[in-house]
């Protein structure tokens, strides 16, 4: 089983790269961010609490986003591995799936840092702002709250996984394809 997490502010690429990487290795996509605006779109009571949250910017409660990443974990016993985008966003929540991985026997392998300039997150976020429909994209002073929100509680889920020796950096500006270079590279030394 391959577990990686792939990290970095908001805008930096999680999303794409992910696509990407599920699609080469076969892996299954974790986005605690996808699962929360299907809640939203679904209308549940979960939904309807974390869009308050989200449309300012701000984080949703750890025991929210690591029940949902439980019940994905359970509901694919089979999966070859997993790539979780967007999680975990705190200490808390990065302790939480190594307990439980560890249940599965199936820990991290690494940490994937993308690396991006505050200038080129905000750039590529209200770009998109303009037809994504995500109200947490179309305002410079969300995306400015999101991107305090990851220095404040977020970053230091880095030392988290340097501690553990698996954590890896890479440049996250350039274009779509040199960046999944850099990471097939990175990749490539856990598959040997
Ligand atoms: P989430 O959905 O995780 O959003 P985010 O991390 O803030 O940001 P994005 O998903 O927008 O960025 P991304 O890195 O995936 O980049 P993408 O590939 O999309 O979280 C949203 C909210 O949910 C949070 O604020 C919080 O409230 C809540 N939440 C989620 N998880 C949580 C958790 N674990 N704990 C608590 N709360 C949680 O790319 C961005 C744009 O750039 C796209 O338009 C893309 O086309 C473009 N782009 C990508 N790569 C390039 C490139 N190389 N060059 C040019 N443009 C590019
Ligand atoms: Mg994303």
């Amino acid at each position: 089983m391959l577990n990686l997490v792939l990290f970095g502010p908001p805008g930096a690429g999680k999303g794409t790269q992910s696509q990407k990487l599920i699609e080469k290795y076969g892996l299954i996509h974790l986005s605690t961010g996808d699962l929360l605006r299907s809640e939203i779109t679904q209308g549940t009571p979960l939904g309807l609490e974390a869009k308050k949250l989200m449309d300012q910017g701000v984080l949703v409660p750890d025991e929210v986003v690591i029940g949902m990443i439980s019940t994905k974990l359970d509901a694919n016993k089979d999966a070859k591995g997993f790539i979780f985008d967007g999680f975990p966003r705190t200490v808390a929540q990065a302790e939480a799936l190594d307990s439980l991985l560890e249940a599965k026997k199936a820990p991290i392998a690494g940490m994937i840092a993308l690396e991006v300039t505050d200038a080129e997150l905000e750039h590529r976020l209200l770009l998109r702002g303009k037809d994504s429909g995500r109200p947490d994209d179309a305002n410079p002073e969300v995306i400015r709250k999101r991107v305090k929100e990851y220095n404040d509680k977020t970053a230091p889920v880095a030392g988290y996984y340097k501690s553990q020796h698996k954590f890896n950096s890479i440049n996250g500006m350039g274009t779509i394809e040199e960046i999944f270079h850099s990471i097939e590279e990175i990749i490539k030394g856990y598959l040997q």
